[in-house]
């Protein structure tokens, strides 16, 4: 499925009123997840700043022994303090990450803004080496601007 057309999809889902924030950020992510075929695990962090950690909200794929990461640990926990978007495209040549499983070849991390503050992310594990893109970074930037106002 395009970009554009999970785009609609993504409006659809976050639309939903009915639903709980949680269960339209989990719906969100099963359809890039099962939509895009490099996306293996999809999911939303959120940073507890008191604490200088990140807790994982909502996630489609395999369940993960990191649903809390410290802030400066691993891919995610640099975003929570570069505030920038980080490609990884072969897993094993950082030396700052936590792996999830061994499938994991690459990994492409979005900081979440909400009234320009950095407040979570969307964490994507891929199965392939060096899939991610600028369309990647521009779709997910968009998915998380949306998101964000919900939040
Ligand atoms: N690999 C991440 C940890 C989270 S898992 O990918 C679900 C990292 O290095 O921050």
């Amino acid at each position: 499925m395009s970009f554009i057309h999970l785009k609609s999809k993504v409006k659809t889902i976050l639309s939903n009123d009915a639903e709980s924030t949680e269960q339209r950020l989990k719906e969100v992510c099963e359809l890039l997840q099962s939509s895009v075929g490099y996306y293996d695990w999809v999911g939303f962090y959120f940073a507890k700043e008191a604490e200088k950690t990140l807790h994982l909200k909502a996630f489609a794929g395999e369940p993960t022994d990191h649903v809390v990461i410290p802030f400066g640990k691993g891919i995610c926990g640099q975003v929570a303090v570069s505030n920038k978007n980080f490609i990884v495209s072969d897993v094993t040549a950082q030396d700052n990450y936590i792996a999830c499983s061994i499938t994991v070849k690459s990994e492409i991390v979005i900081p979440l803004f909400k009234n320009g503050k950095n407040i979570g992310q969307i964490d994507i594990d891929s199965h392939l080496e060096d899939p991610f893109s600028e369309e990647d970074e521009r779709f997910l930037e968009w998915v998380n601007e949306e998101v964000a106002v919900i939040l």
